[in-house]
């Protein structure tokens, strides 16, 4: 009996079957990687630092030995083209050399205290530039960033609720882990707001703290906020963290007036979609939110993170918080602008993620997914690919997701481990979730078709 096709076009046994040779593969190449495994379960939870590192594809984690410009090394020697990049944390490129001079400049001459430096204005006003906010503030994280920008939002407007995306992801923001349930096909259904999978311990039912929007949906969010209880909609520009799912157009020009017309914040979080340009998609397209968070990329790997309002938004947070209260609140963070981090950003703005590195990393992202895209077509596999700037991704499906939902229902975790682990045995990192891509200004072309040669071989392996 033929075996009924899987929407991903694959057959199941054979994923099966390269999953297990693959497998025996690596485990056969990382012998030092494995006892390291096996002494870091002894004192950490699940033999990791952070639990999501468990996400890797192997039988066991790769543990670093060390990484250099695009590329990494594994504790037993093997080299790797990195395109996961530190989830976006290293999209500088691995220990580029003005971020580390201006560390080891910073060391001596105060890593913390409790006072602004410089580096602190310089920072700002780039950033003030590239994103067109006049106004920021910083914190270690992006998480914290976001979680500030919402209280800020609710604490400005006097309303209690905030709106997201369906299938965002914004960090570990508690209002944010929420989807919605029933089927997203059917219109006649109401789509309650619930807790999303792997939701761990909400303090509260996010339903009451949350509404939730599908991606590319006016009218959705329109019906969202009209009743003037949403302080603030946090979005990214484009999803990036469930796949990458691209704006329909005219889509983010109907957010922004519709949340200007219902007097919600908008708060662009460009953490991920930095990788469209300099001012990440909001420079690019000439967007006006009212605040905006970037986080990781821009301390070229050393903890830092901001947040900008517009002048209005400014002015009202000003008024809202008396000088008695500005060390307290629910906003703050001992580390938040300490000198280190300042200095870092300014070294990783100033002198690495500048115009030209991003005119290097776009067409190394257009060469991925053109490889990509050409051994989908050879193979015939029922899949797509989408780009944005530097960061590409391949879907399980024939054209590109609409929204978060519909990627959702392409996702094939079986599948996912194998490609990504099949590219590992053969030198390549991705990104542990999904199937994303990333370029740094120091990435070559050869090590993209790294990648294209591994990624067309598998596709030989399933569909021929
Ligand atoms: C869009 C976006 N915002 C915020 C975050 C949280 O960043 P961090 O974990 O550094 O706080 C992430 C992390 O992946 C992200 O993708």
């Amino acid at each position: 009996m033929t075996p009924a096709p899987s929407p991903t076009g694959v057959e199941p046994a054979r994923v099966r079957a390269l999953l297990q040779q693959e497998l025996a593969t690596f485990a056969g190449r990382h012998p030092r990687t494995h006892a390291l495994h096996e002494r870091a379960r002894e004192s950490l939870l699940n033999g990791v630092p952070m639990n999501w590192m468990v996400k890797w594809a192997g039988p066991f984690p790769l543990f670093l030995e060390a990484a250099s410009g695009a590329h990494a090394t594994c504790a037993d020697g093997h080299d790797y083209v990195d395109l996961c990049l530190g989830d976006t944390g290293a999209m500088a490129g691995h220990g580029a050399a003005p971020v580390i001079a201006a560390v080891e400049r910073q060391l001596k001459r105060g890593i913390t205290t409790m006072l602004p430096t410089e580096d602190a204005a310089w920072v700002g006003a780039e950033l003030a530039r590239r994103f067109g906010l006049p106004s920021w503030q910083f914190t270690l994280t992006a998480t914290d960033a976001n979680r500030f920008s919402l209280r800020i939002a609710r604490a400005i407007t006097s309303r209690p609720l905030v709106a997201v995306h369906e299938w965002c992801y914004h960090g570990s923001v508690d209002e944010t882990f929420a989807v919605l349930d029933g089927d997203p096909g059917d219109p006649f259904e109401r789509r309650r707001v619930v807790p999303r999978r792997g939701n761990l311990g909400p303090q509260v039912d996010p339903s009451q703290t949350t509404r939730v929007v599908p991606y590319n949906d006016l009218a959705a969010l329109d019906a969202a906020l009209r009743d003037r209880q949403v302080a603030a909609l946090l979005i990214e520009p484009a999803l990036t963290n469930v796949g990458i799912v691209l704006p329909a157009p005219g889509y983010l020009e109907g957010v922004r007036e519709i949340t200007r017309r219902h007097g919600t914040i908008l708060i662009h979080d460009e953490t991920h979609t930095i990788c469209a340009g300099p001012g990440g998609m909001t420079g690019a397209g000439g967007f006006e939110p009212d605040m905006l968070v970037i986080g990781k990329t821009i301390g070229g790997g050393i903890p830092v993170a901001a947040y900008g309002m517009s002048g209005e938004v400014a002015e009202r947070v000003k008024a809202a918080v008396p000088h008695e209260d500005a060390d307290v609140g629910g906003i703050g963070g001992t580390l938040a602008g300490y000198a280190l981090s300042m200095a870092a950003a300014r070294a990783a703005l100033g002198e690495v993620l500048t115009e030209a590195a991003f005119a290097r990393m776009l067409p190394l992202a257009e060469r991925w997914e053109a490889g990509v895209a050409a051994a989908i077509k050879r193979h015939a596999a029922p899949w797509s690919v989408t780009r944005l700037g530097a960061r590409a991704e391949y879907h399980f499906m024939p054209r590109p997701p609409r929204d978060g939902a519909e990627q959702i229902a392409h996702v094939d975790t079986e599948l996912e481990r194998l490609l990504h682990l099949w590219v590992m045995n053969r030198g390549v990192l991705m990104t542990p979730f999904h199937n994303m891509a990333l370029m740094s200004p120091v990435t070559t072309p050869e090590d993209v078709d790294r990648h294209t040669a591994a990624f067309d071989e598998a596709l030989a392996r399933l569909f021929d």
